[in-house]
């Protein structure tokens, strides 16, 4: 089964610049963003194959960018957080892409245009199954392994908005405990659920 995962940094730099030795402060909390690509995507030794994760930067300046890590094919990223953030901040140098078009940066490195409204349309399109993770959400279901594809939204350290919830209205959520988590534990709890069915 597929796995994706989408996390929503609200305040990290769509363009410009990052600092890489700040970065839990004057960058958007991308540390966060970076933990997430982490977890989602490395193992001990190696790489989820089976795993994407997109990146939403919306702290601008400019358009919302989406930066997608693409674990069949990455090549040239380590288990580093200052690391996947130093990939992240080549990303903010080029151009944003239009809304859809993802540009391939390097080998399953990519980036695009447009917000979480764009990605839950192309996941619905590919026929992905959609879940926000949600500590109100319902409990996790051991009946979705019979899915070819399985995507899960998280937002970073702040609530989602108003206009992030209207998007995701209609999506099904998950709840991994009424205690709020930090969102790359979440992964790593989304990870162990799904390798145990
Ligand atoms: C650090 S939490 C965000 C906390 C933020 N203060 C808020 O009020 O939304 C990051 C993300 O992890 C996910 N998350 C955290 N705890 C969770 C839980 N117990 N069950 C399901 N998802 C959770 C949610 O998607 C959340 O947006």
């Amino acid at each position: 089964m597929g796995r994706k995962f989408a996390i929503i940094g609200h305040r990290a730099p769509s363009s410009g610049k990052i600092n890489l030795n700040d970065l839990p402060g004057s960058s958007g909390r991308i540390d966060v963003l970076a933990r997430a690509v982490n977890t989602a995507l490395f193992l001990s030794h190696g790489i989820r194959e089976d795993t994407d994760i997109i990146l939403h930067l919306l702290g601008g300046p400019g358009p919302a960018r989406r930066i997608k890590f693409q674990g069949s094919i990455l090549r040239g990223i380590h288990s580093d957080e200052r690391a996947i953030a130093g990939q992240v901040a080549k990303a903010l140098k080029e151009p944003v892409p239009a809304i859809g078009q993802f540009v391939e940066i390097h080998s399953g490195f990519w980036h695009s245009g447009g917000g979480i409204e764009q990605t839950i349309r192309e996941w619905d399109r590919e026929g992905v199954r959609l879940f926000v993770l949600d500590n109100e959400g319902d409990s996790f279901n051991s009946e979705i392994h019979d899915l070819d594809s399985i995507g899960f939204i998280l937002s970073d350290d702040q609530p989602f908005t108003e206009s992030e919830l209207e998007s995701m209205e209609g999506i099904g959520s998950i709840s991994l405990g009424n205690r709020w988590l930090q969102g790359h534990v979440c992964i790593s709890i989304i990870h162990h659920l799904l390798d145990s069915i």
